[in-house]
């Protein structure tokens, strides 16, 4: 497994943590939780090129993880970024969970890596638009590491 811990960029509230788990057969379960985003709205998430935070609006991480060179897509497309995880859905109290099942990205194997890249909640919906996504600023951060 992996895990990383998103905390908010400047000016924002969105935290929250994601888990990757190999669940076999090449396939990833990626689940997420993440609280501090507006009632019922929609945000991309994304693995991001670099685990570096540093930034205040975490431009530090670099564009969307694409070890294929594939072009952006929503998840439900096979060819796609190896860091698109689609969006979020927040609920009336602003917290939004992810359960997502993927078959192109490993912790540390050899097919995509995530392993001491970042992820990204941007402020707006991943519209699937080339190139990125549509999806806005950077409103939470974190870098993928190993755990215990
Ligand atoms: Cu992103
Ligand atoms: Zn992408």
């Amino acid at each position: 497994t992996a895990v990383a811990v998103l905390h908010p960029t400047k000016g924002n509230q969105a935290s929250g943590v994601i888990h990757f788990q190999t669940v076999g057969d090449g396939k990833m379960r990626v689940t997420a939780t993440v609280e501090g985003l507006a009632p019922n709205s929609v945000h991309a998430i994304h693995v991001h090129e670099f685990g570096d935070c540093t930034a205040p609006d975490a431009t530090s991480a670099g564009s969307h993880y694409n070890p294929e060179g594939h072009p952006h897509e929503l998840p439900d497309k096979k060819e796609r970024h190896a860091g698109d995880l689609g969006n979020l859905q927040a609920n009336a109290q602003g917290k939004a969970t992810l359960d997502l099942t993927v078959d192109n990205i490993t912790i540390n194997g050899s097919k995509n890596p995530v392993v001491g890249r970042g992820v990204i909640v941007h402020e707006k919906i991943d519209d699937g638009s080339q190139p990125v996504g549509n999806a806005g600023g950077r409103i939470s951060c974190g870098v993928i590491g190993l755990p215990k």
